[in-house]
């Protein structure tokens, strides 16, 4: 289970690989907001979102070797179901599905469908280590992965939004649960590690991309705080922080997986997390890293290295 030294459990977080390809699509298949979607991907993002880059990202993180990878959304375009086949897929090459944690992305509720067809064929990837009682397959969230120290803790804001809006909402009712969950890990002497695909901070992301409920997130996590949160959608590197009590919650998202960096100028990257036990609490680390353009080699850069107490 540790792949670093002294115990230490290292774990890799991915997120927006906007991996399929739709040059194969038949126009007829783009019903409704999809037809929007296809013009993009054809217009720009498949400039943008290379299958090189993805596949160079995903050597050197197999070479790596982390103990958990976690993905936060956006692994389609269009949410057509052979994209989440072809997710799948690539997830299976990633990791077997208890080394790999997924949250869906705006982009993988493009549109409305049916949970077997969307994002229910990540379904293995989304099970929380003991679903509670009563939870119906098709409503896996919040999820609870424990491995080693870490409690992985996966929210859905995923939501099909109007055209030209990639909105994000929790919901009342996940928000409940997400409670009462993080009440339960309390004294466990856990890392709580919260994923989600939309930035949790209000006013940091733009009107038409935000999470309508972020306000009400940062809310719950200063009464039931966790120690990290974890999310993508900006398509770039971000840190930020969310204030409770005594305290503030450090928050980090990252570039797309698949970015060349020609229309964003943030090229693909990729984060280790490395947590080291130490007396009364963990040492956190977190590297960037990302594929050198002259060399080919992938070269890491530390962006942040904080302590948590386990009595936090
Ligand atoms: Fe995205
Ligand atoms: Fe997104």
């Amino acid at each position: 289970m540790s792949s670093g030294a002294h115990g230490a459990f290292r774990f890799a977080h991915l997120s927006d690989p906007h991996l399929s390809d739709l040059s194969a699509v038949r126009w007829r298949r783009l019903a409704s907001k999809r037809v929007l979607g296809y013009l993009s991907w054809q217009r720009r993002r498949r400039h943008e979102h290379r299958p090189e880059m993805l596949d160079a990202l995903r050597a050197d993180l197999l070479a790596l070797a982390p103990d958990h990878t976690v993905v936060t959304g956006d692994l389609t375009n269009i949410a057509l179901p052979e994209e989440f086949a072809s997710a799948r897929r690539w997830l299976q090459t990633i990791g077997s599905p208890d080394r790999v944690t997924v949250v869906p992305g705006n982009h993988d509720r493009y549109v409305r469908g049916t949970w077997e067809e969307s994002c229910g064929q990540w379904s293995e990837f989304m099970r929380s280590d003991a679903p509670p009682d009563g939870r119906r397959a098709d409503d896996p969230f919040p999820l609870l992965r424990v491995r080693g120290a870490v409690a992985f803790i996966g929210l859905d804001s995923a939501i099909a939004s109007p055209p030209f809006m990639a909105i994000g909402r929790i919901g009342a009712t996940q928000l409940a649960r997400l409670e009462s969950l993080l009440e339960g890990l309390r004294g466990r002497g856990l890392l709580r590690v919260l994923l989600l695909h939309h930035p949790p901070v209000p006013g940091e992301e733009k009107w038409r991309k935000r999470l309508i409920d972020a306000a009400a997130l940062c809310a719950l996590l200063r009464r039931a705080p966790v120690d990290l949160v974890l999310h993508g959608h900006r398509h770039r590197a971000l840190q930020s922080l969310i204030r409770v009590p005594g305290s503030a919650i450090p928050v980090f998202g990252i570039p797309s997986a698949s970015a060349a960096g020609v229309l964003s100028a943030h090229a693909a990257e990729y984060n280790v997390c490395t947590v080291t036990p130490g007396t009364g609490g963990w040492q956190v680390r977190i590297d960037a890293r990302r594929q050198d353009a002259a060399s080919g080699t992938f070269v890491q850069r530390p962006l942040a290295s904080f302590e948590v107490s386990r009595t936090a």
